[in-house]
């Protein structure tokens, strides 16, 4: 089955406003004529809505980094799926590593964010991926198996075909320290037989499987070569309109 190849930019915690218009200003221009790949961008929450203006007509769809699964209510500092939705968000982040590492972010606390999201009909980017630790100890298979599980407990086959996966091996996110394609397509066709058993053939075939962690104009041609590489969740290398359409631009490098 052929999958539309799917690359998004996690901002993280850079951009105000203005910059985030200015960038997305330039995007517009660097993607133009792009055809046969889809191209998402995650800034802070202070610039959704300003990116979703600047981006109307534009095939880049917009993406928040995270959501809470109230729809509202007293939940000082949070934000809900509602608001996201009327912000113009297409996608959410969900799960990222650093979201685990430093905020608390459980599987179980994901599947609530992602059952949340999907029911508002916001489209998900689930994240996976082990520590260096758990890769020198010879975890990495089973830790994804459990994120799998827990992430994407209770979902059914259309709710998680409404889903992209994102493997993001802990160890290459912002190191310079990239998967070699091999590495990264190993945990690929893991993570696509996980949900063939969990799911179905049809639906696993059907579901992209974005790589992330350290992606560059330098290394994209090679990871998008194999198989069950689907695309690209790409951080430091999303901040410039430059090195992304670089990116997306992979198959005329
Ligand atoms: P990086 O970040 O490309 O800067 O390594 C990727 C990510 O965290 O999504």
């Amino acid at each position: 089955m052929e999958r539309l190849p799917f690359i998004a930019g996690n901002w993280k915690m850079n951009k105000t406003v203005g910059e985030a218009v200015d960038l997305v200003r330039e995007l517009k221009t660097a993607l133009s004529g792009v055809e046969e790949v889809e191209v998402a961008v995650a800034p802070p929450y202070t610039a959704l809505f300003a990116v979703y203006k600047e981006l109307e007509g534009s095939p880049i769809r917009l993406a928040a980094q995270n959501l809470y699964w109230e729809e509202k209510g007293a939940f000082t500092g949070e934000i809900s799926p509602i608001m996201l939705k009327e912000a113009g968000c297409h996608y959410v982040i969900i799960g990222h590593s650093e979201r685990r590492q430093f905020f608390g972010e459980t599987d179980e606390t994901v599947n609530r964010r992602i059952q949340a999201a999907l029911v508002h009909n916001l489209k998900v980017i689930f994240c996976i991926g082990e520590t260096l630790k758990e890769r020198e100890g010879g975890k990495t298979f089973p830790v994804i198996e459990r994120q799998i599980g827990g992430g994407l407990k209770g979902l059914g086959d259309q709710e998680v075909r409404n889903t992209v996966i994102a493997y993001e091996p802990v160890w290459a996110i912002g190191t310079g320290k990239t998967a070699t394609p091999e590495q990264a397509e190993e945990v690929h066709r893991f993570i696509r037989g996980k949900l063939e058993k969990l799911y179905s053939g049809a639906v696993s075939e059907g579901i992209r499987i974005q790589y992330g962690g350290s992606v560059t104009p330098e290394n994209i041609k090679g990871l998008m070569k194999q198989p069950d590489i689907d695309g690209a969740l790409v951080g430091g290398a999303s901040l410039k309109a430059e090195s992304f359409s670089k990116i997306v631009r992979y198959r005329e490098m």
